[in-house]
């Protein structure tokens, strides 16, 4: 078992592709549907239960949205990791509730796809006004991560003008040791996470992946540090 999971992280490495290292589609992370709408589902537990927030772009009152609790299920028995699962959304700014539910599926481009039906109810005063009380529509999920990608790198780039210079310099020099030197023999570029003891951070897909565009904008930084002045030997 130990096995497999090792030659599984050394192929996704060597082909620096999604497909195989997504293979598990856990549903954990930020998504962002066809309506700009967010969510955020923490830990799939082992149980495959989970919770989460859901702030949604649509309502019939706009100004009042406020991001809301959801609470579901995966189904974690499924052999080819493309689990079904559902949530129930509990809106806070209305007397509503959504259900949603769908299969987290994995696109010929080894992207993560959630593919929804939902049913809204929101609130009817009389009994006689149930039968147009529910609903139903679809939605499609992607993962938010380039704009972590984006976020990352806006961090960078602007700890490179707030911060002092030998602070900058110093945690260049620990990203160079640790996730580029520290990672598949210096070769591969910096991987995204490293623990400090200098044991790649597997606790999540993302962090056990090396990204070219991070990878070139860190190279990008580096050289701009050296050219504005005195860099330390132990880096060049
Ligand atoms: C999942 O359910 C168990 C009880 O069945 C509970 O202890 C745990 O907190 C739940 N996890 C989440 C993420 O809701
Ligand atoms: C969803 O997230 C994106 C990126 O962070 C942001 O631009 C957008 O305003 C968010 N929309 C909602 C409804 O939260
Ligand atoms: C939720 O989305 C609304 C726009 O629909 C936005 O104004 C608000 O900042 C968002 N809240 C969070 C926590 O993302
Ligand atoms: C549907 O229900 C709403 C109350 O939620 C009511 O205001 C509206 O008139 C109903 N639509 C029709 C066509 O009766
Ligand atoms: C899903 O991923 C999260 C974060 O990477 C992890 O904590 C959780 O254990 C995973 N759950 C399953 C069922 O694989």
């Amino acid at each position: 078992m130990e096995q497999t999971t090792l030659f599984l992280l050394v192929l996704c490495l060597a082909l620096g592709a999604h497909i195989l290292c997504a293979e598990k589609c856990n549903l954990t992370g930020r998504w962002k549907n066809d309506l700009g709408s967010n969510m955020t589902i923490s830990a799939v537990d082992e149980k495959g239960n989970f919770t989460g927030l859901y702030n949604t772009s649509v309502a019939d009152n706009p100004s009042k949205i406020l991001q809301s609790p959801l609470l579901g299920f995966q189904h974690l028995t499924n052999t080819n990791g493309q689990p079904t699962f559902g949530f129930t959304v509990s809106w806070t700014f209305s007397e509503a509730t959504s259900v949603f539910t769908g299969q987290c599926f994995v696109d010929e481009h080894g992207k993560e796809v959630l593919k929804t039906m939902w049913l809204f109810r929101r609130h009817q005063n009389t009994i006689q006004d149930n039968w147009n009380g529910t609903v139903v529509g679809t939605n499609e999920f992607t993962r938010l991560e380039l704009q972590m990608d984006k976020n990352l790198l806006n961090m960078a780039f602007q700890s490179v003008l707030v911060f002092p210079k030998s602070h900058i310099l110093s945690a260049l020099r620990t990203i160079f040791e640790k996730n580029v030197l520290g990672f598949a023999g210096g070769t591969m570029g910096a991987v995204n996470g490293m623990r400090p003891d200098g044991v790649p951070d597997t606790s999540s897909v993302q962090s056990n992946e090396v990204w070219i565009g991070v990878v070139y904008a860190l190279a990008a930084t580096m050289i701009q540090a050296i050219q504005q002045g005195p860099f330390p030997p132990a880096l060049c």
